[in-house]
C-alpha cells in the first residue's frame, strides 16, 4: 500500500474494552494527528447503514447483512480511512473487517473466503497494517459485566452460544493473518492492558 499513515484496527467480542483502548490510544497519538473511527459507521452514510444493521426491530439475511457491513465499509475507507492515510495520519478504528469474519463469517455461517469476497475492494485496497484482537472469551466477559447496565442491539440480544462462535471466528482470522493479527490478552486492570497494546505496537515498529 502507498499510504503513508498507519491503519490500526482493535477487534474483540462484545464487552471486552476494546473501544475504551482504541480511544485511549488515538487521545495519546493525537500529536500525529491520529484519527478515531468505528464500525459499523464512521461516516454520515455509514452511520446511516449501521441503524439498519444494528436495529432490533429489522431482520435481513446473513448474506445480505454481511454485505450491508461491506458497503459500509467501502464507504468509510473511500471517504475517511483513505483520505486519512494519505495525508499521514494515523487512524485507530475501533472493529473493521475482522467483525466481518467473526461475526458473519463464521457465527452467521457464510464462511470466512464469503466475507472476504464481498470485501474484496477493502483486500486489495485498505488493510490494517496491525489488528490487536482483545482475546478474551464472552462467557469471561460476559461474567465481568454482569450487573452493569449494556445497551440493546440485535447483535447484543443474540445468545452466549452467537458470542463464542464470533469467539472462534476471530481465534480462526488470527490464525489465517498471523502477520496482521496481535493478540492482546485483557487484564482486570486497566492500565496493564493498556501497556500491553503500547507493547505490541512498539514491538511493530508503530509508535
Ligand atoms: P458496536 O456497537 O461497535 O459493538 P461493540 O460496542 O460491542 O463494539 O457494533 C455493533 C455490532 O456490529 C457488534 O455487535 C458487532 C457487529 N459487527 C458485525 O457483525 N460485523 C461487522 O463487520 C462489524 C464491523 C460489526
Amino acid at each position: 500500500m502507498n499510504e503513508k499513515g498507519v491503519f490500526i484496527t482493535f477487534e474483540g467480542c462484545e464487552g471486552v474494552g476494546k473501544s475504551t483502548h482504541a480511544k485511549r490510544l488515538a487521545a495519546m497519538l493525537a500529536d500525529r494527528g491520529a484519527v478515531f473511527t468505528r464500525e459499523p459507521g464512521g461516516t454520515p452514510v455509514a452511520e446511516k447503514i449501521r441503524e439498519i444493521l444494528i436495529s432490533d426491530t429489522l431482520t435481513v439475511s446473513p448474506e445480505i447483512e454481511a454485505e450491508l457491513f461491506a458497503v459500509q465499509r467501502r464507504e468509510h475507507a473511500d471517504n475517511l480511512i483513505l483520505p486519512a492515510l494519505r495525508s499521514g495520519k494515523t487512524v485507530v478504528c475501533d472493529r473493521y473487517i475482522d467483525s466481518s469474519i467473526a461475526y458473519q463469517g463464521f457465527a452467521r455461517g457464510i464462511g470466512i473466503d464469503r466475507v472476504l469476497e464481498l470485501n474484496e475492494y477493502i483486500v486489495k485496497n485498505c488493510m490494517p497494517d496491525v489488528t490487536l484482537f482483545f482475546d478474551m472469551a464472552p462467557s469471561e466477559s460476559f461474567r465481568r459485566r454482569k450487573g452493569s447496565v449494556v445497551e440493546h442491539d440485535r447483535f447484543e440480544g443474540e445468545k452466549l452460544e452467537f458470542h463464542m462462535a464470533c469467539y472462534a471466528g476471530f481465534k480462526e482470522a488470527a490464525r489465517r493473518f498471523p502477520q496482521r493479527i496481535v493478540s492482546i490478552i485483557p487484564d482486570n486492570d486497566k492500565e496493564v492492558t493498556f501497556q500491553r497494546v503500547v507493547s505490541a505496537l512498539k514491538e511493530r515498529g508503530i509508535l
